[in-house]
């Protein structure tokens, strides 16, 4: 029997990072990529000293309740550990991390990425050009929102909202807006020109786009409800690049419908891979399957830091990422 401690890698990673894993870890890859499901991860749960998770893998209170329970950490690939039900992990004696910081920039550009699709229309542009539809410049051809001088409104003001004040305010040009029950300091939060609103309500009244960058937690769950909603103004725009159920996504697509906003940016939905089928069908809604923290090297950086939490667990050190 092998002594280095074994670990299921619930999903395939970067080839650097299972490299690394299998050098260090009884390593149990998932080459075909398929989600475990719900008994796959209790089997894990019951043969492993470690599960090298993600936001796919569902553990509820139920599936940690597996018998006789061998696994001791659940090391998360990705920041959002919405999907762990953290209360249940901690009675199981299971301690949980995640891979905060090296995902900012990349999901900041995702937001930015959202917003500037919406404004300028491009997706509707590109599906235009390519079912070729495309007769030519005009003067009036497609216009979309200008982007510079208009405010931006943060839900939330953490890192990636953060690095998202950065790009709007010093790239584009952006005033910036921004609500969060634990603000950053008063310095902070010039450097990045953004501005505190005390309540929430300010922010949607004010914004010309509202951007959510707070965790999925009871309380903000359908945070963006009928009401929330009804308060943006009739030409602002939605960007979610934090969780889908911050959403309310029926109430979205009522808004929408009704014209009581421009549009939506969204990376994130309430029942992933599941999109509501009306969203589908609005050319003012840009759609991307979440990819926030896609790029190579983050999704490299994000499996090396799921590994360093594996490695200092395993050695008895603290963990740099501990959630619980
Ligand atoms: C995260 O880390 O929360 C990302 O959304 C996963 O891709």
């Amino acid at each position: 029997m092998s002594a280095r401690p074994t670990v299921v890698v619930t999903r395939r990673l970067p080839d650097p990072v299972e490299q690394e894993l299998a050098r260090d870890f009884d390593a149990r890859l998932n080459t075909d990529d398929r989600p475990l499901g719900p008994d796959g991860l209790r089997e894990a749960l019951k043969s492993a000293d470690g599960l090298l998770c993600t936001v796919t893998d569902k553990l509820t209170a139920e599936v940690l309740s597996a018998e006789p329970l061998r696994a001791r950490i659940l090391a998360n690939f990705g920041v959002g550990f919405n999907h762990i039900d953290t209360e249940a992990a901690k009675a199981r004696g299971l301690a949980v991390s995640n891979t905060p910081d090296v995902l900012t920039d990349a999901t900041a550009d995702t937001a930015m990425t959202l917003l500037l699709m919406v404004a300028r229309r491009t997706g509707e542009g590109e599906r235009h050009l390519r079912s070729g539809q495309w007769t030519g410049w005009r003067p009036t051809h497609m216009l979309g929102t200008h982007v510079s001088g208009k405010t931006l409104g943060l839900v939330g003001m953490g890192r990636i909202a953060r690095a998202v004040a950065q790009r709007a305010h010093h790239g584009f040009g952006m005033k910036v807006i921004f609500h969060d029950p634990y603000p950053p300091p008063a310095d902070v939060a010039a450097s990045l020109g953004a501005e505190p609103r005390a309540r929430l309500e300010q922010v949607l009244k004010e914004a010309d786009f509202v951007s959510l960058h707070c965790p999925a937690t009871p309380e903000t769950r359908h945070l963006m409800n009928k009401e929330r909603l009804s308060l943006m103004r009739a030409d602002a725009y939605l960007i979610n690049t934090a969780r889908g159920d911050v959403v309310d996504e029926a109430a979205l697509v009522e808004a929408l419908t009704a014209r009581k906003i421009a549009g939506a940016g969204l990376d994130v939905y309430e029942k992933e891979p599941q999109v509501t089928p009306a969203l589908l069908m609005m050319e003012n809604v840009v759609l991307l399957p979440h990819l926030g923290s896609a790029t190579r090297e983050t999704r490299v950086a994000m499996g090396m830091r799921a590994l360093e939490n594996l490695r200092l667990f395993f050695k008895g050190s603290p963990l740099r990422d501990r959630v619980v």
